[in-house]
């Protein structure tokens, strides 16, 4: 008894009280045994025990010791498989449903897919460290939106490589969409080691995890349109050279364009890099110029608006969350298996990398003049030079690898797709039509 307690209470402050009240157990024992009759109630009691420090133990085995995420335990194990279990009708598709770990499922972007995969049936699993580089209370907003649809979201770290496998462990997942990551342009000359943890340490360790599963999954995962850089010739097609990146934040996400090529070659790992171009629409993200100018001028604040080198104005291909989320389907439903499995490969897999944006670039100022239109409301525009901190004045994609191999047609144009985010942001900061004062 005294082994069991010094086991499961390793190094816990209040060890020396723990030992006395088990003296005093002991010699209660000691009279019980006395009887034979009580003797069996006692073993009883014991079995009991042990069941239950067992099943203490394992959760304490599985739960992480350098990320305090709670996780492990075999109701957090069910909950798990419920959510990553396919619901499509039986019969319905030849493709029965899949089984999806959605990386940074908290995120923009990973809270859409999910809920899309949710919805034509795919079971779906997510995990998200819930950082604080944006408001968390809108990370927790759509864990809980996607909880009311039954999609579990794991609060853990992707470089957190037990959780990794243990998740593996659990499900056969067919596919990982990899959303996590430090986003933001500005943000990496604040804190860039942040995008070196999430973006170069947590992918590969999530690539590890990947090869070493059995079976191996298909890996979708988002790049960025920031790769082309320094690069002018439009639109931007993927044969197009991205090894002058202007910022931190894309030459991480070309490293891992570079890094997910070798697990592909080494592993035979299936990969498909998506490069985003400047995604908006509900459930947005605040640090974004169309979110934060909203906020600003319902605010009645000014709102600072970057023009480029010989005034001219900054432009970008806007491209609405929708589409988004049709390019990514697309691309998990094309994507072709992984060859190899436990680490060894057995064939070549793919590796693709498609455009995904909208194809008609739009200048910050006519964003401004649509806002204002939907928010009924001027704006207060501060016009200054473009610092050279890393935001490229123009981007614009070509799409028509992505056309070819996934189907791929954005529907939404930038004004239906503000008047949208308008709505869900008026509705989810609780104002209401005629009095913009509250908040
Ligand atoms: N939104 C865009 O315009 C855009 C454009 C190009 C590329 N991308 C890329 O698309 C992906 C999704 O972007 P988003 O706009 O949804 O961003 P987001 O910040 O809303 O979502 C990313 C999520 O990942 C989580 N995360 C970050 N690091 C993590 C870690 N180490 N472990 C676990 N979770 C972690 C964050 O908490 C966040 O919820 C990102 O890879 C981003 O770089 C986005
Ligand atoms: C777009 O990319 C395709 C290859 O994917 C290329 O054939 C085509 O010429 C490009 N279009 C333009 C306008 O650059």
């Amino acid at each position: 008894m005294r082994a069991l307690e010094d086991e499961l209470f390793p190094s816990t402050p209040g060890k020396v009280k723990i030992e006395r009240a088990g003296g005093a157990m002991n010699r209660q024992l000691h009279r019980c045994f006395a009887s034979t009759s009580t003797m069996f109630l006692w073993a009883l009691f014991l079995v009991a025990m042990t069941a239950s420090y067992l099943s203490f133990q394992s959760f304490v085995d599985t739960s992480s010791k350098y990320f305090q995420a709670s996780w492990g335990g075999l109701h957090w194990e069910r909950q798990i498989r419920a959510s990553a279990a396919p619901r499509r009708p039986p019969g319905s598709s030849p493709n029965a449903g899949i089984s999806v770990l959605v990386t940074g499922a908290a995120g923009f972007v990973g809270a859409h897919c999910s809920l899309a995969l949710r919805k034509r049936g795919d079971g779906v699993v997510g995990i998200d460290n819930f950082n604080a580089y944006y408001d968390p209370s809108l990370k927790k907003a759509r864990k809980s939106l996607l909880a009311s649809h039954g999609v579990y979201v794991v609060d853990g770290d992707i470089n957190d490589a037990r959780l990794l496998a243990k998740l593996f462990d659990v499900v056969p997942f067919t596919h990982v969409l990899h959303l996590a990551a430090q986003a933001g342009v500005r943000y990496a000359m604040e804190n860039p080691s942040s995008y070196v943890h999430s973006n170069v340490a947590g992918l590969v360790t999530l690539l590890e995890a990947c090869k070493s599963a059995d079976p191996q999954p298909a890996l979708v995962w988002a790049s960025s349109s920031s790769v082309y850089g320094l690069n002018d010739a439009v639109p931007f097609s993927e044969s197009h050279r991205t090894d002058r990146p202007a910022s931190l934040y894309a030459a991480t996400k070309k490293a891992g364009e570079e890094i997910t090529h070798s697990y592909n070659h080494i592993y035979g790992l299936s990969v498909t890099g998506l490069r985003f171009f400047t995604v908006y629409g509900p459930w947005g993200r605040p640090d974004m110029a169309y979110f934060s100018f909203t906020r600003n001028i319902l605010q009645g604040k000014p709102i600072t608006v970057y023009r480029g080198k010989d005034h001219v104005d900054l432009a970008r291909d806007f491209t609405y969350i929708d589409d988004i989320v049709r390019g990514c389907l697309g691309s998990l439903d094309t994507a072709g298996r992984s060859t190899g499995s436990g680490g060894k490969k057995r064939g070549p897999a793919p590796y693709r990398i498609f455009n995904l944006g909208n194809t008609s670039p739009v200048t910050v100022p006519t964003l401004v003049a649509i806002l204002e239109k939907h928010l009924r409301v001027k704006a207060r525009k501060h016009v200054v030079e473009m610092p050279g901190n890393g935001d490229v004045p123009f981007t614009h994609a070509n799409i028509s690898l992505a056309r070819h191999h996934l189907g791929y047609k954005p529907t939404t144009n930038l004004d239906a797709g503000l008047k949208k985010f308008v709505k869900w942001y008026l509705s989810y900061y609780g104002y209401t039509r005629g009095s913009s004062k509250n908040l």
